[in-house]
């Protein structure tokens, strides 16, 4: 009886364990400049309940804003960061302002560069996941761009070239 108890508790903290695992499933991405670009810094991912929230420390741009989004492939590899692909698109919509309902899941809000070339950024994203599933941004890329996104000419946001990439990873 004591032992079956024991059992339970275990199993219970157990329980309770796994389920902060799952609320903290995170991921990070290290921003690398691409070819002649300065541009660098850190991605940060964090499942909450169905949304992720996205926090960016960025530096070594022009002020202003920046095109800012994931793309599909977690391949940096190109020296003009072409290899990273075109935005995730998963639930194939239109690119777009992600605050409106129509927007590819990669598209984030964008980057905002003050008067020394620092961008910070916090946000939730939606419909991302980490780690499961069709929508998840695990081994994607973030792709930081050389201009401000339109939010509407199609697929890019004619937001220029790239100036920084790094791949998602679990963290
Ligand atoms: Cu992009
Ligand atoms: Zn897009």
């Amino acid at each position: 009886m004591k032992l079956q108890r024991i059992g339970i508790a275990v199993g219970s903290v157990l329980g309770v364990c796994a389920l902060a695992w799952a609320q903290q499933m995170g991921a990070t991405a290290a921003l690398k400049p691409t070819t002649g670009n300065t541009t660098a810094g850190t991605v940060t991912f964090t499942q909450k309940g169905d949304k992720v929230s996205v926090t960016a420390n960025v530096s070594g741009l022009s002020p202003g804003p920046h095109g800012f989004h994931i793309h599909e492939k977690g391949d940096c590899s190109a020296g003009d960061g072409m290899s990273a692909g075109g935005h995730f698109n998963p639930t194939g919509k239109p690119h777009g302002d992600p605050a409106t309902a129509d927007h590819h899941a990669g598209d984030m809000p964008q980057l905002v560069a003050d008067a020394r070339g620092k961008a910070t950024l916090a946000a939730d994203l939606s419909p991302v996941t980490i780690g499961a599933g069709a929508n998840d941004i695990v081994g994607k890329a973030v792709i930081v761009h050389k201009d401000p996104d339109d939010f509407k000419t199609q697929p890019t946001g004619n937001s220029g070239a790239r100036v920084a990439c790094g791949v998602i990873k679990k963290s």
